[in-house]
């Protein structure tokens, strides 16, 4: 039943990133038919972005390597956001040679995740992101900056708030129209979601261009996306089937699953422009390509309902 709570947003825009973040980490390689077919299906359930694959190196992430394979077989899909990630300007030029309008930069505001996922600083991988965003922008890209370990580190623990806020005011600095924040290993609590997010007020980066990405390790990722929205955080990271993690911490699990925060949106009445059982039907099709249950709790109880 829908019982609207005050002083939410009307809309959320979902930033589905399972094809990308939830695929990254499969071990055994997807074929790129069924990556293509996944994020048609995706679209097709009414997500409006998408990110569709990463631009990396493929050493570092083996089964994102067919970038430039699956991305033009998705060419003629209208009305949805296709973004991509991407790090340097070899991924750069790697993208625009086929076409792609939206990247994301990712950084981290630890430096052992940073060292660890880029092979860099926190400083150096910033340098490695100013050319990369000035160009894009230059091409009337649009541009995301993921930021990672925004709240705790496995290497490190708990993350100072002021290191965070430093590294994404910097990664807004450069240009970057729209920011990402990552708890990449989902240790957050609501408490620190809203004093992160008055830090970044109070830093000068505002709330419309703060989107916020929850792994549900410790099951806090729809109470933290509760917290963000309440504070008026309108874009929301989240992962068809909860599926995912990160290659280089290996104490990421899942990230929010796409199901799950549609069924607590359209229980408030907010818009999501979804459906959410064409949504479902996708998440235990992929299952099956991956041999094994979706860890969705909504989509475990909706897809018995059918049964
Ligand atoms: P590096 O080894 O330092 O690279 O890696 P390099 O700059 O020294 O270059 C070495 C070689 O790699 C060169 O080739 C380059 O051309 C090539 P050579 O001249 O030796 O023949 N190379 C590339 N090839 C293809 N595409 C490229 C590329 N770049 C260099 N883009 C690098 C540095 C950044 C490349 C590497 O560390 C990398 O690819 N890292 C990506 C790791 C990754 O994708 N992690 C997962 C995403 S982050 C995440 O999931 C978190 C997030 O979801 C949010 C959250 O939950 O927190 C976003
Ligand atoms: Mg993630």
């Amino acid at each position: 039943m829908r019982v609207p709570a005050p002083g939410l947003p009307a809309r959320v825009r979902i930033h589905e990133v399972g094809a990308r973040d939830g695929l990254q980490n499969e071990s055994a390689t997807v074929p790129v038919e069924v990556k293509a077919e996944f994020v048609r299906r995706l679209a097709g359930a009414g997500l409006t972005t998408v990110e569709a694959t990463s631009f990396v190196h493929p050493k570092w992430v083996p089964q994102l390597a067919d970038a430039a394979e699956l991305y033009p077989m998705l060419k003629d899909l209208t009305g949805v956001d296709l973004p991509v990630l991407v790090p340097n300007e070899r991924g750069l030029d790697r993208a625009v040679e086929l076409g792609v309008r939206r990247i994301a930069v990712f950084g981290s505001a630890t430096e052992t995740f940073a060292a660890r996922n880029l092979n860099r600083t926190v400083d150096e991988s910033l340098a490695m992101f100013e050319p990369v965003v000035a160009r894009a922008r230059e091409a009337g890209m649009h541009v995301r900056g993921y930021l990672s370990m925004c709240f705790g580190d496995p290497w490190e623990g708990a993350v100072p708030e002021a290191q965070v806020v430093r590294v994404a005011k910097a990664l807004v600095d450069l240009g970057c129209e729209e920011l990402s924040l990552g708890d990449t290993i989902g240790v957050a609590t609501p408490g620190q979601v809203r004093s992160l997010l008055a830090g970044l007020n109070a830093a000068g980066v505002e709330t419309g261009r703060i989107g916020v990405h929850f792994h549900d390790t410790y099951g806090q990722a729809l109470s933290n996306t509760l917290a963000a929205l309440e504070h008026g955080v309108t874009t929301v990271d989240a992962s068809a089937g909860g599926l995912g993690g990160c290659p280089y911490a290996k104490s990421a699990t899942g990230n929010l699953a796409t199901e799950d925060l549609v069924w607590m949106l359209d229980g408030l009445g907010i818009e999501t422009g979804v459906d959410l059982a064409a949504l479902t039907a996708t998440s235990v099709w992929m299952a099956d390509r991956l041999g094994r249950p979706s860890p969705s709790r909504t989509v475990r109880a909706l897809s018995h309902k059918e049964q």
